[in-house]
């Protein structure tokens, strides 16, 4: 974690460039968009997702939004739809999220997605969010730039105040105008409310021609086959194994024996980053159970643990 205070860059070509080379180098850079201000990382990196969640403190891995400058590269992530083109042209740039199928080829980091094969993309209307993800060119994944459990911040220094010594640098863009968080709206089956937002459902029904299905929280719990579920392996899972069972394929974590190993150091960032790909690899093998090391009930360790037991549940069919 960074000890040093963040730097504060100031909204100007250079400013943005610095911006774009310390996310390229995987440094967490909070920076403005038109709704609330995001804490970004580049969002192929493991590692530099991974401390996302660790400078938010998050208690679980909630899929993050992915920010591009360009359509031509946001859409080479995702499986496009007539849909998410119309409602695309109407309100992009600007603070409207889709939820799409995730592309097969996309490079984006498991962590980023919680392992599901659907992914959220926006491409923000900011200026500087803009020339900063075009500086860049690649995709930025950006929660809000708070703690967790705190309000979302509009102001840089809504942003030191929560994060403080826990992120690289903040570029300094003012305040964000809308200031509650983007629109998302699914479109998998069919379009589906996910979190009302600048704009409203009934101006994206227009848009679309068609009624937008509103989830509700209760049936996102309900219904596991749902956009919220998360990724579950087809393997039962055992947890805090301190041994290993015939036939368990080993996921471990510390110096122990194993197929493959969340972190031989014991580094809870290269476990958060391993953690989604090592379980869909496991599974892959199409064995019948994959047994996981302990993992300390610390720091991100709080995350992994909420995510291995949440795989180790039992199941309905
Ligand atoms: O305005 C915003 O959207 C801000 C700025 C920074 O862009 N970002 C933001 O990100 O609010 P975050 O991480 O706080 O919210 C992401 C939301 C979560 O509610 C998450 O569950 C949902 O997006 N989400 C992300 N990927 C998803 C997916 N594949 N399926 C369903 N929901 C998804
Ligand atoms: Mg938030």
């Amino acid at each position: 974690m960074n000890q040093t205070p963040p730097e504060r860059l100031p909204d100007t070509d250079a400013g943005h460039h610095i911006a774009a080379a310390m996310l390229r180098a995987g440094r967490l850079v909070a920076f403005p968009t038109e709704t609330v201000y995001g804490l970004g990382a580049d969002a192929t990196n493991d590692r530099a997702v991974a401390r996302i969640f660790e400078a938010k403190g998050r208690p679980s891995f909630n899929p993050l939004i992915v920010h591009f400058a360009e359509l031509e590269d946001l859409k080479q992530h995702v499986v496009w739809t007539d849909e998410a083109d119309t409602l695309a042209r109407a309100y992009w740039p600007g603070p409207l999220t889709l939820v799409l199928k995730k592309h097969p080829g996309s490079a984006i980091s498991s962590l980023v997605t919680a392992g599901l094969d659907t992914i959220a993309v926006r491409l923000p209307g900011h200026p500087a969010a803009q020339a900063i993800l075009g500086a860049l060119g690649r995709g930025v994944a950006a929660p809000s730039a708070n703690r967790s459990g705190q309000i979302s911040p509009t102001q840089p220094s809504h942003v030191l105040d929560s994060l403080g010594g826990r992120l690289d640098a903040v570029l300094d863009g003012g305040a964000s105008e809308v200031g509650v968080e983007s629109t998302i709206i699914g479109l998998l089956d069919k379009p589906v409310l996910l979190r009302p937002g600048g704009i409203t459902e009934a101006e994206l029904a227009k848009t679309l021609g068609r009624n937008i299905a509103v989830r509700h929280k209760a049936e996102a719990i309900s219904a596991p086959g749902q956009l919220m579920s998360h990724y579950a392996p087809t393997a039962r899972v055992r947890l805090n194994a301190t041994d290993w069972q015939t036939g368990e394929m080993r996921l471990g974590f510390g110096e122990v024996d194993c197929d493959l190993n969340l972190s031989a150091d014991e580094d809870l960032v290269e476990a958060a980053s391993n953690l989604f790909d090592y379980l869909h690899r496991l599974d892959a093998r199409g064995g019948e159970a994959i047994a996981v090391s302990p993992i300390p009930h610390e720091g991100l360790g709080i995350a992994i643990n909420d995510r291995l037991s949440r795989a180790a549940a039992p199941r309905d069919g």
